[in-house]
């Protein structure tokens, strides 16, 4: 459970600086209908300020429903992309939310601001003297960075030095500290090791682990839930049946966004991907792989997973084939032999 005992010194402190950097944090009700819910002076600031700037005030940009746009972009509907059945093969309509238009780029934003704002407002963080320690393979480090530069805060960003250049150079530019720990995507142990030898010498630095922070389950639950139950309404017709929601796993945090559709479509399913060169869920995790974005080899806290019906072991294989398809000349050429929109291609 999130934990909302109040620290009064500590918050003084974290409310001194966020008036003096004019720091307005929004909450999740704006987050869910930034449209209705932004006061018009933050929109006013939007529309002179690009979507990954380091300005507080993309803060309120820390939603599904940005204008795809890169710069000066209100906000509209939830960005989806819906994949035709010439291109998946299957009758059934598969809908996905679009993560791009998130500052950085991923929805990692969402989950890393579900940690760090909870403690930042009860003056369990204070950003005068504490440090954000974000561990992880990448974007919810990126994602936690981001927002602690944003907020105020200083960040230390742990991450295995096998991943790109152009994380580590991006990192450069929010985090204080940067901590490259050995291997790649699939060495979440020793990220941990370095955590445990921080937490044991370093008094001043507060580690924010999305795989047992409730926030990031919740930011989820309510953000990505409601933006899918939206997406589902404008996409469905009165004869259509909502069959279930697929995530793949990092934290696990997006599978809560299953847990809120259940409860909207009770005989829904929650289907929870994984690497089948790590399969974790299915054959208790082992081996490495190269899909960025899902952890391995260890099932976090916040994964309920008594709500999880299908586990889908992916092979990376087929992935990285995806990335091709998408971007070669050949692959391009040939979705379009499949009759596909250059709209969708596009996307
Ligand atoms: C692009 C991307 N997709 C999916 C995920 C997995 O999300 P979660 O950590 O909520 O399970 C991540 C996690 O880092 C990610 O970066």
């Amino acid at each position: 459970m999130i934990d909302l005992t109040v620290h009064e010194e500590k918050l003084k402190n974290a409310v001194d600086l966020a008036k003096k950097r004019k720091v307005l944090i929004p909450t999740f009700k704006q987050m869910r209908d930034p449209e209705k819910y932004t006061p018009a002076r933050i929109k006013e600031q939007l529309k002179s300020t690009g979507l990954w700037d380091v300005d507080p005030v993309n803060l309120f940009r820390i939603t599904w429903k940005n204008e795809p746009k890169k710069t000066g972009g209100l906000f509209g509907e939830v960005n989806t992309l819906e994949f035709p059945s010439e291109f998946t093969g299957v009758k059934a309509r598969i809908i996905a939310l679009c993560g791009k238009w998130f500052p950085t780029g991923a929805h990692k934003v969402g989950a890393s601001f579900g940690c760090l704002v909870p403690r930042l407002v009860t003056g369990q963080f204070d950003p005068t003297c504490q440090k954000a320690v974000w561990p992880s393979t990448g974007n919810y480090c990126r994602g936690g960075a981001y927002n602690a530069q944003l907020l105020g805060c200083e960040s230390i960003a742990i991450l295995p030095e096998g991943m790109s250049k152009e994380r580590f150079e991006w990192l450069r530019t929010v985090a204080g500290e940067i901590i490259a720990t050995p291997g790649t995507e699939s060495n979440v142990k020793e990220i941990y090791d370095e955590v445990a030898r921080i937490r044991a010498s370093r008094p001043e630095a507060v580690i924010f682990n999305q795989f047992d922070e409730m926030g990031n389950h919740l930011w989820h639950y309510y953000v990505t839930g409601s933006a899918m139950e939206e997406a589902l309404k404008k996409a469905m017709g009165p004869k259509d049946r909502y069959a279930g929601v697929v995530v793949t796993s990092g934290s696990a945090g997006t599978t809560a966004c299953g847990d809120y559709l259940k409860e909207i479509f009770p005989d829904s399913k929650v289907g929870v991907g994984e690497a089948l060169q790590c399969p974790t869920l299915y054959l208790n995790g082992f081996g490495e792989h190269r899909i960025e974005g899902i952890g391995d080899k260890h099932i976090p806290w916040v994964h309920n997973v008594k709500n999880t019906d299908l586990v889908f072991a992916i092979d990376d294989n087929n992935c990285m084939a995806m990335i091709r398809l998408s971007n070669e000349p050949e692959g391009l050429e040939y979705l379009r032999s499949l009759g596909l929109s250059d709209a969708f291609i596009a996307q």
